[in-house]
């Protein structure tokens, strides 16, 4: 029987594709507030500012390529069963070949009803227009969870990340809930590995390798070691 990976990534690992990640210094949210639009008050508030938004994400999703870290993970897939958590709305892990993505915060190459989150629809290109509805007739809004909005994947994601053997945490600050407290459904011996150049605090959780390095450096090396 192969071994399990599971293996949570943040935005840290797009950021060698040229997606910025949210909380460091040029970060994504240092210049928007994130109350003005990632939270469904804000979709209430001012529907076309939180669309514009994320068109212009998607936008930069669909010209941005997957890098080094993306592809390494794919080559796991020969020796290990492996299933890639992320929390990243790209399409970068898809892209770049893996088989088993579980998105916790949504995808933004697809659109969601504003009546019903459990209605999603491919988006053609980069921009999803108001005017576009669902089949109940309702306004497309992205397909991403917001503050504030349930995680519909997260009792699927804790499922799996118990079964882990190897833990892996790639280039997330795990400053966001619940996401952050999947490693603590990790199995106790399982071994965890966290590549990130600054290493963020797991709470409550002890024998952690910790590799400080970009993850487009640092995740080849670790699966060059996996692999041997
Ligand atoms: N390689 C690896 N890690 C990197 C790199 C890199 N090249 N560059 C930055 N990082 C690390 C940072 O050190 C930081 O720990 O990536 C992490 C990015 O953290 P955040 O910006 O907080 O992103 P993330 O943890 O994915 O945010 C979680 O917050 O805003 C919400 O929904 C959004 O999914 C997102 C969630």
């Amino acid at each position: 029987m192969k071994k399990k990976i599971v293996i949570l990534t943040g935005a840290g690992i797009s950021a060698e594709s040229g997606l910025n990640t949210f909380r460091d210094a040029d970060g994504l949210w240092e210049g928007y507030d994130v109350n003005d639009v990632a939270t469904p008050e804000a979709w209430d508030r001012d529907p076309v500012l939180v669309q514009h938004f994320y068109n212009l994400r998607r936008k930069a999703v669909l010209e941005a390529l997957p890098n080094a870290a993306h592809k390494a993970l794919v080559a796991l897939e020969a020796r290990y069963e492996v299933t890639i958590i992320t929390q990243n709305i790209d399409d970068l892990h898809e892209r770049a070949g893996s088989s088993h993505i579980v998105h916790l915060h949504g995808i933004i190459t697809r659109s969601q009803s504003s009546a019903n989150p459990a209605l999603t629809y491919p988006v053609e290109g980069w921009e999803l227009k108001m005017g576009e509805k669902c089949e109940l007739g309702s306004q497309l809004r992205p397909h991403v969870v917001w503050f504030g909005e349930p995680v519909p994947m997260i009792e699927e994601a804790a499922r799996l990340a118990a079964q882990a053997d190897i833990f892996m945490i790639i280039g997330t600050s795990l400053l966001v809930y619940p996401a952050a407290g999947l490693v603590n459904f990790v199995p106790r011996q399982a071994r965890k590995i966290l590549i990130d150049p600054k290493a963020p605090k797991v709470a409550g959780v002890s024998g952690i390798e910790s590799v400080k390095m970009k993850a487009g450096e640092g995740v080849p090396q670790v699966v060059r070691e996996l692999l041997l």
